[in-house]
């Protein structure tokens, strides 16, 4: 069969392949401990469950949605970021929800970069920005994400003439896969960098609600000018416990929503009712779990962090998200690490370099399992090393 040329171009998520590989592993009786793909052992509360059920029930909500979704939800959007950012959106005109951030995150490149276009992308970065970037056959320039700089892009590196040239940057904090958090003086210098050089900032905000301690990461709207230049995602799958919902949202600069929602009655029928009703509920609803899931996921991170260290890479303890970002011991790439421990002592952590150049000589772990199992694959690990590195 002839594809597009454009097939070329793009892999498909790094997730896919690798499950397969690993479920293979699991039916040959392996016990795997599969700390890659970042879909966590939790669930959405039960009074979210209820709503979807009860909406499910109704008859009336099986035919095509709208494409935009049903007001309510725009306004649940609305209220959730002025409740929890102190930002004000209209829900009519900035307010875009989207089946997962993921499908935004791969359209937008269509509604921002002609061909040719340059797209600034970090690196490392959550594979699906370079993959959007390709198939809207825009350019891609990385924006090198490194340990001195906090893994927060230096925009005052990038060279005039790329900036000049350049239609959108990605910016991702708390960060996938490094797990760094940015700094409001961060934000600040992005917004006058973008107007300086007219340049799109697009932020994907998909991990505000997974922090711990006193750090509570911001919106990028937060600050002064940002919905002139610019637009974020948010999601529901990592806030709400609901990976499988397939609910997130785009909020921001009206003119970009206008073009998105263009894209989107087109590319999808708009999301299942249900969900649009369940989405509003967890919205408008209580917000107390999410102390209780944090403090999971904090303890699950400590247990990590404390394994990691006693095997010597360098790791540092993540303030958001539940990745942990961490060096491979000395004398191994990250891809050689990573594939060996999966053959030899069966658990998979993702090799930094699949996110990217700059990724190489880091593993990326997902706490996405109970702290017993997390112990486990702390002791694999420590068994693994020490007769390996030299
Ligand atoms: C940085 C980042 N953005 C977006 C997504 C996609 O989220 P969603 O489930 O809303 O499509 C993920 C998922 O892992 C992510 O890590």
């Amino acid at each position: 069969m002839n594809l597009a040329k454009r097939m070329e171009l793009f892999k498909g998520y790094l997730g896919t392949e690798m499950n397969m590989r690993l479920t293979k592993m699991k039916e040959e009786g392996r016990d795997v401990i599969n700390l890659g793909l970042g879909d966590p052992d939790v669930t959405p509360p039960p009074h979210l469950l209820e709503a979807l059920r009860d909406a499910v029930c109704d008859p009336h909500h099986h035919h095509y949605p709208s494409f935009y979704s049903n007001r309510p939800l725009r306004e649940a959007v609305a209220g959730w970021y002025q409740r929890r950012f102190n930002v004000t959106l209209d829900p009519d005109t900035e307010v875009l929800p989207l089946l997962g951030s993921s499908e935004g995150l791969f359209h937008i490149h269509l509604c921002l970069l002609d061909a040719g276009d340059v797209a600034l992308v970090p690196d490392p970065a959550y594979p699906s920005y370079e993959a959007g970037v390709k198939l809207a056959g825009g350019q891609m320039e990385a924006i090198p994400l490194l340990k001195k700089n906090g893994f927060l892009p230096d925009l005052g590196a990038i060279p005039p003439e790329v900036a000049r040239k350049a239609k959108m940057i990605w910016v991702n904090y708390p960060n996938n896969p490094t797990a760094a958090v940015a700094t409001p003086q961060f934000y600040r210098e992005l917004i006058d960098w973008a107007k300086k050089y007219q340049v799109v900032v697009v932020h994907d905000n998909a991990y505000t609600e997974i922090c711990f301690g006193d750090f509570c990461p911001p919106s990028f709207l937060e600050f002064d000018e940002a919905k002139e230049v610019g637009v974020e995602f948010h999601s529901l799958s990592k806030s709400y416990n609901a990976c499988g919902w397939r609910t997130g949202m785009l909020v921001g600069n009206k003119e970009i929503i206008a073009g998105m929602a263009k894209i989107k009655s087109h590319a999808d029928r708009g999301m299942y009712y249900p969900m649009q009703v369940a989405a509003t509920r967890a919205l408008n609803g209580p917000v107390d779990f999410m102390d209780t899931r944090n403090r999971t996921f904090q303890e699950r991170r400590d247990v990590v962090v404390k394994g990691l260290k006693k095997i010597g890479p360098e790791v540092e303890m993540p303030k958001a998200t539940f990745y942990v970002w961490s060096t491979v011991p000395r004398g191994y790439s990250s891809s050689d690490f990573c594939f060996k421990v999966l053959e030899e002592v069966d658990v998979w952590m993702i090799p930094g370099s699949m996110y990217g150049k700059c990724g190489e000589g880091y593993l990326r772990i997902a706490l996405t399992h109970p702290v017993d199992r997390l112990e486990e694959a702390m002791e694999r690990l420590k068994r693994f090393v020490p007769c390996r590195v030299g």
